[in-house]
């Protein structure tokens, strides 16, 4: 299984040992592993330039563009953060921002939809399951059909803080879920709510009331056949 790591972060914290135990559980070997930092991303200017025109037209798309090929040949793909104020990390955020074309209102890839995504955060106290939702909420919007989270709260600043007997009791709960990912397998078809999605967001682009660039993308797919006026934008 080819598997693409989103890194939230740069440093081997406490969700950095998290994700190592889950990667034992799913017994990923090396060269099936695809990891990326996000740190040097800019923010997304809010041009509409991935909207309106193309995404390979958006000005940062030098730095991001390996990742979402990576991203699209994959089987898993992994996004991982501490939290951060009850949220994401902000590079992380930033990388997604940069998605959203990929949405399933925009241009979704079909790639997406034999995929499993995973989220993973950990925490002092609170926030991580506010993170992995959010995260997984992304990947849903990828259309990405089955998604898992991890989220724990380790009352630590870092991995060294974790009391041995709670390293252990973490790792083998990483692990467990990584092993259950492994033995399920991937997805062979895209989820009912994906398709409930898809199906409605279909009968929007037939209305033609939709982006052009995005209407001119589901044409092309072939999902609708056609559209009662010219898109809009
Ligand atoms: C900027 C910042 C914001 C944080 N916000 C929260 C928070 O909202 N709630 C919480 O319980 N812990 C918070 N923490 C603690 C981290 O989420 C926690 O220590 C986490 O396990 C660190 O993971 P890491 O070692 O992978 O960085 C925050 C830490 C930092 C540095």
């Amino acid at each position: 299984m080819r598997i693409v790591v989103l890194h939230g972060q740069v440093h081997h914290g406490v969700t950095w040992h998290l994700l190592q135990a889950l990667l034992a559980g799913l017994h990923a070997p090396d060269d099936s592993l695809q990891e990326f930092t996000l740190n040097n991303l800019p923010s997304c200017t809010g041009c509409f330039t991935c909207f309106k025109v193309d995404e390979a037209r958006c000005p940062h798309r030098a730095q991001y563009g390996r990742i979402v090929e990576a991203i699209e040949a994959a089987d898993i793909v992994i996004a991982t953060s501490p939290t951060y104020c009850m949220e994401m990390s902000g590079q992380l955020k930033t990388f997604f921002d940069h998605m959203a074309y990929r949405w399933a209102p925009h241009r979704p890839h079909p790639a997406m939809w034999n995929k499993v995504g995973i989220a993973i955060s950990s925490t002092v106290g609170a926030g991580a399951g506010n993170v992995v939702r959010s995260i997984a909420r992304q990947f849903m919007w990828w259309l990405i059909p089955r998604r898992y989270t991890l989220a724990l709260a380790l009352q630590a600043a870092n991995w060294a803080e974790v009391s041995p007997e709670k390293q252990v009791r973490a790792a083998r709960q990483a692990e467990a879920l990584g092993r259950k990912i492994r033995q399920r397998g991937l997805p062979k078809r895209m989820g009912l709510l994906q398709r409930l999605i898809h199906f409605g967001i279909g009968m929007g682009v037939r209305s033609g009331k939709w982006l052009a660039r995005d209407t001119e993308y589901w044409l092309a797919q072939g999902w609708v056949r056609s559209v009662k006026c010219k898109g809009a934008g």
